[in-house]
């Protein structure tokens, strides 16, 4: 049953069971209407609402949006809770989220376990809470505080929220003893029914300009999405509005809201990031082998925030280094990074020495010898690698997982040096790799299901969102993006300048422009790339010539102060360099190119086609498990807006047949083979299929 009810001496208990997270789904909506009424007529002095399982109400079923709404709604469910003849109090535990917690909210009293949290995170699925939030929160804690946790959706804890004066009550468990004697200690005094819905909102930070400045604010840390705005005008609503009016221009703000792209968006990516750990085909008996302890090989950028991922989650890191300087080195680094983060004030100076204290350091293979996984981010270089896994092998005890974290080369090669292939993984990190949430799980040809398991399993418990990919140049995010920046570099030289292009990226919402996040990785290294490959795999010269002349230049990227921008040494505060445009006509006179203007349209979609075109590819050929999958790469380890829904979800959006005759046009205008479409997408437009439909038929 999704909600029971009981009655235990003279306090009615209603119990909501709709695992895993006991979403309000329709069934749970009516249940709860249900036992309400039970309540109601029985001779219950006071009714307590918590949940079985993990965690209390942590939202609306979001697989309900975008089907046609079924009775009775949650605000319906709210009304009669707050409506109700007796004291109704919430007994919180685990997450109370979205229109979980707006149920809390039309309670008339709330108590939580200590280790509970509350939040609203509608505002990540680009949606507002639909349920009263934006009304009963500023009524409880005001505008400001209102708006911070609303528009952030950030969650806050049991102290925070009693502070705040969300909670009434952190009490002890078990919880459902500690709710009954607080509803008890309600009954006994006399308390009244406390309806939110009833209070005011303090007039002080409800000023015209507050609202005003609110909306900046947001415009900028949010910039290109649309609920962050319909949740200040809601708040704003809170603020001038009687309470029924407030509500509903609440309702009519979030409906529209679960009608728009952006959510639509955000939703896909919300059930795609739950779906790529899931390997298909897995063996199910496989289990995760333990991971106690972890090796890394390598503490420069890489290494060092691989090191932070694994001490931030608790577990003890093994860190070796080629020489003691090189680790001196490696391990100032983390010290710096982890000072950087104390002085924000996003960490305590004990927490941030407990976490280094974690991360020892060595030069010594021997002490190898317990870690269960061990990661390798030396030089990208094949020699090296095989010479250290040569060594991981004779030294790691049988079991451990042997990772490498190689941006391009092939893991098969890599795994052939062992004599454990099976035990070989990629694990492809993201710079920085201690922000970054993408994790590629390089699958080679005889990884073990256990391992893969594992990877999965490790992946999620240091935060991270793992994705898998098969053995391919580039695997699936930066095979991709061979393909985007080489649009970056012929838009150039076509007669774009860098600002401009970047533009019309940051413009769709990517975080950065590619010519930017080019200078901030440092241009020598795509140029050390190329002199590894042949004319021939370097492709079409004007693919690469801006980039190859200005690091001959010495122009690096910000390490140098110079790149495609120019960089303020003191605040590396970015600017246009008429050097950067000598430079970009020169090379197009030398290559036979006649400058021209380029719309910012042209840009974007051609750094999107080319994009989507090699994620058809990857599909194909099985280098990624599903179109989600590529999506949520995108969006975690590439910047690509959540709220656009990645690349291959643009395409599906945009539709099929439409990006395939934008191909043929690219293709038509420059003649490149590259622009040809993908069989899979031609495949797919000829029958009028969709990528679900190939997803359905493929499994
Ligand atoms: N609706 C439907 N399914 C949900 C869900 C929800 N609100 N929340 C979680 N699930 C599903 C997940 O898809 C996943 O399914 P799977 O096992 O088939 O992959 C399963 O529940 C478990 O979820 P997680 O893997 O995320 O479990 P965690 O324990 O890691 O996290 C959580 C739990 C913190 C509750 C997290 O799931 C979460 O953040 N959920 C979303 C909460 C949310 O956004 N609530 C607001 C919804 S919108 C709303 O309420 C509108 C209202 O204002 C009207
Ligand atoms: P880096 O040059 O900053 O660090 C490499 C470190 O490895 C150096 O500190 C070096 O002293 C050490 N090292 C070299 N040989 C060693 C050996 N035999 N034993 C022990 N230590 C050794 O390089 P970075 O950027 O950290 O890259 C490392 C790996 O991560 C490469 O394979 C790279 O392709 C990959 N990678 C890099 C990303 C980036 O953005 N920098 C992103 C994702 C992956």
């Amino acid at each position: 049953m999704l909600v029971s009810y009981e009655l235990v001496d003279d306090i009615g208990v209603i119990t909501v069971n709709n695992p895993p997270v006991n979403a309000l789904s329709h069934g749970v909506r009516e249940g709860l209407v249900t036992a309400l009424a039970t309540a109601q007529a029985d001779s219950s002095k006071a009714i307590v609402l918590l949940c079985e399982g993990r965690t209390f109400i942590a939202g609306a079923d979001i697989s309900e949006f975008g089907k046609p709404p079924q009775a009775p709604s949650l605000p319906e469910v709210n009304a009669a809770i707050e409506g109700a003849s007796k004291p109704v109090i919430a007994a919180l535990h685990g997450t109370a989220l979205g229109g979980g917690f707006e149920v809390a909210l039309s309670c008339h009293y709330r108590c939580a376990v200590s280790d509970a949290a509350v939040g609203l995170p509608e505002v990540k699925l680009g949606l507002l809470p639909g349920a009263g939030g934006t009304q009963r929160v500023p009524r409880l804690i005001g505008v400001e505080a209102a708006l911070d946790m609303i528009a952030s959706g950030k969650p806050v804890t049991a102290a925070k929220a009693l502070k705040l004066g969300l909670i009434d009550r952190v009490v002890d468990a078990p919880l459902k003893a500690a709710a009954l004697a607080y509803a008890r200690e309600l009954v006994a005094e006399g308390a009244m029914l406390r309806r939110v819905r009833d209070m005011t909102v303090p007039a002080e930070d409800a000023s015209a300009e507050q609202f005003a400045s609110w909306r900046t604010t947001l415009g900028k840390r949010m910039r290109g999405q649309q609920a962050p705005q319909r949740i200040v005008a809601c708040v704003e609503a809170a603020s001038r509005l009687p309470f029924d009016e407030g509500l509903a221009f609440e309702r009519g703000q979030f409906v529209e809201c679960t009608e728009s792209e952006q959510s639509a968006a955000l939703r896909h990516i919300f059930f795609a990031e739950r779906q790529a750990p899931k390997v298909l085909g897995l063996d199910p008996a496989s289990q995760p082998r333990p991971i106690q302890r972890v090796g890394i090989i390598g503490g420069g950028t890489m290494g060092g925030g691989i090191a932070m991922c694994f001490a931030n989650a608790g577990i003890p890191v093994t860190l070796l280094e080629l020489n003691q300087d090189g680790l001196d080195r490696g391990l100032a680094l983390i010290g710096k990074n982890y000072g950087i983060t104390v002085s924000k004030g996003k960490l305590s100076e004990q927490e941030a020495i407990r976490r280094e204290r974690l991360i020892r350091g060595t030069t010594d293979y021997a002490d190898l010898g317990e870690v269960d996984l061990v990661i390798e981010a030396v030089f990208e270089s094949m020699e090296v690698k095989r010479q250290v896994f040569a060594r991981l092998d004779e030294v790691c005890k049988p079991g451990a997982i042997l990772a490498t974290n190689t941006s391009y080369l092939d893991v098969n090669e890599i795994a052939r040096v062992t004599s454990r292939p099976q035990d070989v993984v990629g694990l492809h990190f993201f710079s920085p790799a201690n922000i970054m949430r993408l994790l590629e799980v390089v699958r080679a040809d005889d990884t073990a299901d256990d391992v893969l398991a594992t990877a999965m399993a490790i992946g999620k418990r240091i935060g991270k969102v793992p994705v898998l990919a098969r053995v391919c140049f580039g695997f699936i995010g930066n095979r991709m993006l061979r393909q985007y920046a080489r649009e970056a570099q012929l838009c150039m030289i076509e007669g774009a300048s860098p600002e401009q292009i970047d533009g019309a990226l940051t413009g769709f919402g990517m975080a950065m422009g590619p010519l930017a996040v080019g200078d901030l990785a440092g241009l020598d290294i795509g140029y050390k790339a190329r002199q590894a490959l042949t004319d021939a795999q370097k492709g079409d010269p004007k693919s690469y010539c801006i980039a190859d002349a200005l690091v001959e230049m010495g122009r690096l990227g910000q390490k140098s102060g110079a790149g495609y921008y120019r960089y303020d040494p003191e605040t590396r505060a970015r600017s246009v360099d008429p050097e950067v445009l000598e430079v970009i006509e020169a090379q197009a006179s030398k290559h036979g190119v006649s400058p021209r203007a380029l719309s910012s349209d042209e840009i974007l979609d051609r750094h999107l086609m080319a994009l989507v075109n090699e994620g058809f590819r990857i599909l194909e050929e099985g280098i990624a498990q599903r179109p989600g999958d590529i999506d949520v790469a995108y969006v975690h380890g590439y910047g690509f807006p959540a709220y656009q829904g990645g690349p291959m979800f643009y395409a599906a959006q945009r539709g099929l047949a439409s990006v395939r005759d934008r191909l043929k046009a690219l293709q038509r205008q420059t003649g490149a083979g590259y622009w040809e479409p993908a069989p899979l997408l031609e495949r797919l437009v000829s029958k009028g299929k969709s990528l679900d439909d190939w997803m359905a038929e493929k499994h």
